[in-house]
């Protein structure tokens, strides 16, 4: 089972995520992991990210580099194993984000990024949403990187709205405006309901 937590930038997923690993009631062998990942393929995304001037399509590349040794490295021998995988971004981060930043290139960029992974990738089983909306997030997030402001976050919220409605199956909505108690909650209840 892969669960993948998404969301815009502020919109709580760290306190999620934290609140998943610190609960007792998820099976012991359940690996967290995160995209970007912590190995030199993330590095290399980090550093697209501070690079004001970094080109979008070869930044989508870097993710999806670090999308595919995330795949190959962790996800995909967990999985193997029988364990399950919660990560906190995935795919859906590079329909949405990257739907955006290559939307003047594309006539379609959310389906030409998707093209990109379909033939490879392991979808999620589940997938939460924290739902929150653009100045909030853009507030919360502080701004740290290129892609924190309100324009921009509202874009791809659109995205995540058009990713939702493509797949409601595999979708949970959570409305991340709550408290960050409720929010958690809210997390806690449905992730730990299905692993
Ligand atoms: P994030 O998970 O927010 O990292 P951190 O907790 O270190 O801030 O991800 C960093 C940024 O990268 C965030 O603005 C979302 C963006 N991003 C993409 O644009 N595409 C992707 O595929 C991923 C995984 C992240």
């Amino acid at each position: 089972m892969l669960v993948t937590l998404e969301g815009l930038d502020g919109s709580g997923k760290t306190s999620c995520i934290e609140a998943l690993q610190a609960h007792g009631g998820l099976p012991a062998e359940t690996t967290f992991t995160r995209e970007p990942t912590g190995a030199w393929y993330g590095d290399a995304v980090r550093r697209s990210l501070g690079d004001d001037t970094a080109d979008p399509l070869a930044e989508l590349f870097l993710y999806t580099a670090d999308h595919a040794a995330h795949l190959a490295d962790t996800v995909g021998p967990a999985l193997e194993a029988g364990n399950p995988v919660v990560s906190d971004r995935y795919s859906d981060s590079r329909y949405a984000y990257q739907g955006v930043t290559l939307a003047d290139r594309f006539d379609d960029a959310v389906a030409f990024v998707r093209s990109v992974h379909r033939p490879w990738t392991r979808p999620p089983d589940l997938t939460v949403y924290l739902d929150v909306d653009p100045e909030t997030a853009a507030e919360r997030a502080g701004a740290n990187n290129k892609f924190e402001t309100a324009d921009y976050l509202a874009a791809v919220r659109e995205n995540y709205e058009r990713l939702t409605d493509e797949d409601p199956d595999r979708f949970v909505r959570v409305d991340a405006t709550q408290s960050e108690e409720a929010v958690v909650e809210q997390v806690l209840g449905t992730v730990t309901g299905v692993l």
